[in-house]
């Protein structure tokens, strides 16, 4: 079943350079950029993106992260989207992500984990209204 999914770019993506080379897996793999855009967002937005996490204890570093520079926003779409793009990324801890995805071939962090892809339809949904109000 054909899905979109909101995936983010984080700050340690641009930084890094490394922007080219996450988004060539995604497109090699097949899945189609819906919307993009390289935008730096405020605390407020990380709290409604991130809503889920707002009071763990890791959530302050987090939102001081996300909020440090710009990041690419992305609507991906295709066959099982949701899935494949957290299967592309790999586990949230880049020191344990298997070798072959994103994370486990390119950080080293729990936090500064290069990448960010909805974990549900009702999370994609939710998120992608935040991002990109306009695709509903
Ligand atoms: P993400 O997939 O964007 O979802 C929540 C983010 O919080 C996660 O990627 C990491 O960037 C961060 N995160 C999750 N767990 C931890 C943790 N234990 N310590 C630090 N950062 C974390």
């Amino acid at each position: 079943m054909s899905q979109r999914t909101l995936v983010l770019l984080k700050p340690d993506t641009v930084r890094r350079g490394l922007v080219g080379e996450i988004l060539g897996r995604f497109e090699s793999k097949g899945l189609s950029i819906v919307a993009m855009d390289l935008r730096t967002i405020d605390g407020e937005t990380a709290d409604q993106h991130y809503a889920e996490h707002v009071e763990r204890d890791f959530y302050p570093p987090l939102r001081e992260f996300v909020t440090s520079g710009p990041m690419v926003a992305l609507v991906l779409e295709g066959d099982e989207a949701i899935e494949v793009v957290r299967a592309l990324n790999g586990a949230t801890d880049g020191r344990k992500a298997a070798p072959g995805t994103i994370r486990g071939d390119l950080s080293l962090s729990n936090r500064e984990n290069l990448v960010h892809g909805s974990d549900s339809a009702e999370s994609a949904s939710r998120e992608i209204k935040i991002w990109f109000p306009d695709l509903g």
